[in-house]
């Protein structure tokens, strides 16, 4: 069985789940989710970052343990992702012991390879990011007179200790050339650039261990050194997989990793580097998602606006949430999420043209024959352009969840949708009910029913919930979509004449 592999960021438990992290987590579900339907064997991975001196900070301004605080947000995670019906495969924490065996095995990897040597850090530091910045560097991004991080703002603080360095600088070549030879790598392309002049301006060393706080993986054979939130943090990859005692080739290289814009870098230049110093193979493609703003604003949480995934279903339903996240913005882009777009979205595609082409298609199959499905007799033009669609959707649909282009997926199922509902204008069922045309009658509504069905098909892995609901009513019994693989439910006709549906149960009421 073919195998794939998709996993997203680890999550800060410095800050309670928000708008970001679910994001993410359902494009992710998503493609493991499809991926499971075309049958393959999918290990889908998301989890928690614990370590470090930010998530230290912030359990000591709670005055808790590191791990109590870990423990908290581990929790949240816990109740949410099955809300969001997030089919993780497997949730690393960065605090069991299989990562740390992970991480210590890494360490020993970088250090044979002779990519770690000891030296003197003095720079600066930015906590909320755990990242490093040079004096130059601060310079160079007009930082310096008030010393706050090029990337997120914030206050850097001096650092001046002894520290292990990791041998960055020696792998600018191999980077380049990797970047170069595989397009695909980094996605989208205009991020892929962004890195490649990055890495072509220089690499310089990594400062990889910390010696002024504790909470973190202490350096093998030298324990009064942690080990560099971001090196423990990107081993997460495979220490999931049980590296290094077992073998991780069954997933690893993994397919795609799904991240945010904003820590790129961090896995198209370190982790990228990392893997070549430990002579494993790089992932086959990294694909940064671009940030939402809320009603125009930036999310903070200084500006108390960070929106909750766990109070937005208080509102509205997960999902009908997952649908809007990818269908209203490009991934990889920018996006503003505003609940007037949410409403009006639900409103047109969701209510209007799915729910609308539902109900009318099965209230009128138990109007006219108590909703059992006829024989299907001589096909028309119109019919076979229906069923093309359906055929060209399904293709559509493949190239670009294979591209991480979720919303174009959608609209193309969008498309067949409103097939369907011009279909039934166009041939008119009522007046073939009236004219007592049965034979055509009972063609056209097989035709709605088997459209309903490969348009369900298509929208499971986006919303798992709501595509049970309505193929149970296409099926005329229970069914758990989720079990639906399209190998044996994928193709048009496998309804058969005498097949009974339920009556129409709204799906998607309209919403005010
Ligand atoms: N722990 C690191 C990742 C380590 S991966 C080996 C981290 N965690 S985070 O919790 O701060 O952020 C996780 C993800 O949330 C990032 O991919 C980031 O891009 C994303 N987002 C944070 N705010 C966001 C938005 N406003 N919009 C979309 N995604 C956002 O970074």
């Amino acid at each position: 069985m073919e195998s794939y592999y998709v996993t997203t960021p680890i999550y800060y438990v410095n800050d309670e789940p928000h708008l970001g992290h679910i994001y993410t987590t359902i494009a992710a579900d998503v493609l493991a989710r499809y991926q499971r339907q075309c049958g393959k064997d999918v290990f889908f991975l998301t989890g928690v970052d614990e370590h470090g001196q930010k998530v230290q900070q912030a359990a000591e301004a709670r005055e808790i343990e590191p791990i109590e605080l870990a423990d908290q947000v581990v929790a949240r995670y816990e109740s949410l992702w099955p809300e969001f019906s997030i089919s993780n495969d497997d949730f690393i924490r960065t605090s069991s012991e299989r990562h740390k065996a992970g991480v210590q095995g890494m360490w020993r990897k970088l250090e044979n390879a002779g990519t770690i040597y000891k030296d003197f850090y003095e720079d600066w530091y930015c906590v909320p990011c755990e990242s490093y910045w040079t004096e130059t560097q601060l310079k160079d991004a007009g930082r310096w007179e008030d010393k706050s991080c090029p990337d997120c703002k914030r206050a850097v603080e001096k650092i001046q200790e002894e520290s292990y360095f990791f041998r960055l600088s020696a792998f600018q070549d191999r980077l380049v050339e990797h970047i170069k030879a595989n397009p695909d790598f980094i996605q989208p392309t205009s991020r892929r650039n962004e890195v490649l002049s990055f890495v072509e301006g220089g690499l310089r060393d990594l400062s990889v261990s910390r010696t002024t706080f504790s909470w973190g993986v202490p350096v093998p054979g030298d324990e009064k050194h942690v080990i560099y939130v971001w090196i423990d943090a990107l081993t997460n990859y495979i220490s999931a997989l049980g590296f290094p005692d077992k073998d991780i080739n069954k997933h690893w290289p993994a397919d795609v990793q799904l991240i945010g814009k904003d820590i790129l870098r961090f896995h198209a230049v370190y982790w990228a580097a990392m893997l070549m110093a430990a002579e494993l193979p790089l992932p086959k493609r990294i694909y940064a998602h671009g940030w939402w703003t809320v009603e125009g604003e930036k999310m903070s949480k200084s500006l108390g606006n960070a929106l909750r995934p766990a109070d937005l279903l208080k509102e509205y339903d997960a999902d009908v949430l997952r649908y809007f996240l990818l269908r209203e913005v490009p991934f990889g882009q920018d996006g503003d999420f505003s609940f007037t777009a949410l409403k009006q979205r639900y409103n047109s595609e969701l209510a209007n043209d799915v729910g609308n082409l539902l109900n009318r298609s099965l209230a009128m199959l138990n109007k006219y024959s108590d909703g059992v499905l006829g024989e299907v007799n001589e096909e028309q033009d119109m019919d076979r352009a229906l069923i093309a669609d359906i055929e060209g959707m399904q293709m559509d649909v493949a190239q670009a969840l294979d591209r991480q282009a979720f919303h174009l997926a959608l609209e193309r199922i969008s498309v067949v949708v409103r097939h369907g509902n011009r279909y039934v204008e166009d041939n008119a069922p009522w007046a073939l009910a009236k004219a007592g045309d049965d034979k055509r009658l009972a063609t056209v509504l097989y035709h709605l029913v088997e459209t309903l069905r490969l348009v369900a098909m298509q929208l499971t892995p986006f919303m798992p919930t709501k595509m049970s609901a309505m193929l149970s009513q296409i099926h005329g019994e229970e069914v758990n979509a989720e079990e639906m693989t399209a190998a044996l439910h994928g193709g048009w006709g496998l309804l058969q004449a005498g097949h009974q549906c339920s009556r129409p149960q709204p799906i998607f009421p309209r919403m005010d």
